[in-house]
């Protein structure tokens, strides 16, 4: 198992887009809600090593705006699992002091899950551990969008002046505003795409691609990702 640097730093911000729990029921003849509810035991190992690691921040990509467009007895099945998800783990998000944050088009989610979000956030919103950000309904360039309708309205109302506008100032109409960019990405499965998550946010993080459908993800993957960030000379456009 890959071991990690004690006198190197952990990332701060790890972002996660959790593919292939589609294909990772279709190689054992299962449904796909199968590589789902498989990729929910992946998601709390990933808080419970983070949480050990010192990670402050975790995002996973649980729902992409696009996803609206799958079947509706799979988008059925994956509200039905996060509402069990949450259900089931809160009281282990409070106990290991993780705070829940929610970004995306949220009020396109069924009423029920808004609810438990709103809930769930609200109940462990004083823990200063791990933040566990989940996106649903997310998709970068909605979200891009809809920073920059909103600036334009408070242009217009005169409440900023446009030759004020820098990038430090957009980030702040952004979903994430209260969070900081993420320093490594991973994605699973294999694929090399960043699938309109987090554009602006990973201008400078670190993209690591593993093979490993996200139901296989474990203890030994993550720090392997982490491990090759440690390697990683980070310049940030300088020397
Ligand atoms: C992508 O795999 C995965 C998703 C669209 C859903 C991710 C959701 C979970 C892991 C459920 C648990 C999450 C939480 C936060 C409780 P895919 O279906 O696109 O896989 P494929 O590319 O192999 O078809």
């Amino acid at each position: 198992m890959a071991a990690l640097d004690p006198n190197k730093e952990i990332p701060q911000h790890i972002a996660i887009i959790m593919d292939g729990n589609g294909r990772w029921a279709a190689a054992r003849n299962l449904p796909r809600r199968d590589g789902h509810r498989a990729g929910a035991a992946s998601v709390e190992e990933c808080l419970m090593v983070c949480g050990e690691l010192g990670v402050r921040y975790l995002t996973l990509y649980a729902f992409s705006s696009e996803n609206w467009k799958r079947p509706e007895a799979e988008v059925t099945a994956l509200m039905a699992l996060l509402a069990h998800f949450l259900k089931e783990k809160t009281p282990s998000l409070m106990k290991n002091n993780i705070r829940l944050q929610v970004i995306g088009q949220l009020t396109k989610l069924p009423e029920r899950n808004q609810k438990q979000l709103r809930d769930t956030t609200e109940k462990t919103k004083n823990n200063d551990g791990l933040t566990l950000v989940v996106a649903l309904s997310y998709g970068s360039r909605e979200e891009i969008v809809d920073a920059a309708r909103q600036l334009m309205e408070e242009a217009r109302a005169g409440a900023i002046d446009p030759d004020d506008l820098d990038a430090e100032t957009f980030s702040r109409y952004l979903y994430t505003a209260a969070l900081p960019d993420p320093d490594l990405l991973i994605r699973t499965s294999g694929e090399c795409r960043v699938s309109n998550f987090l554009l602006w946010q990973i201008s400078y993080a670190e993209i690591v691609i593993t093979e490993t459908l996200w139901p296989d993800f474990r203890r030994e993957h993550l720090v392997a990702a982490i491990a090759e960030y440690q390697c990683r000379h980070r310049r940030f456009g300088g020397l």
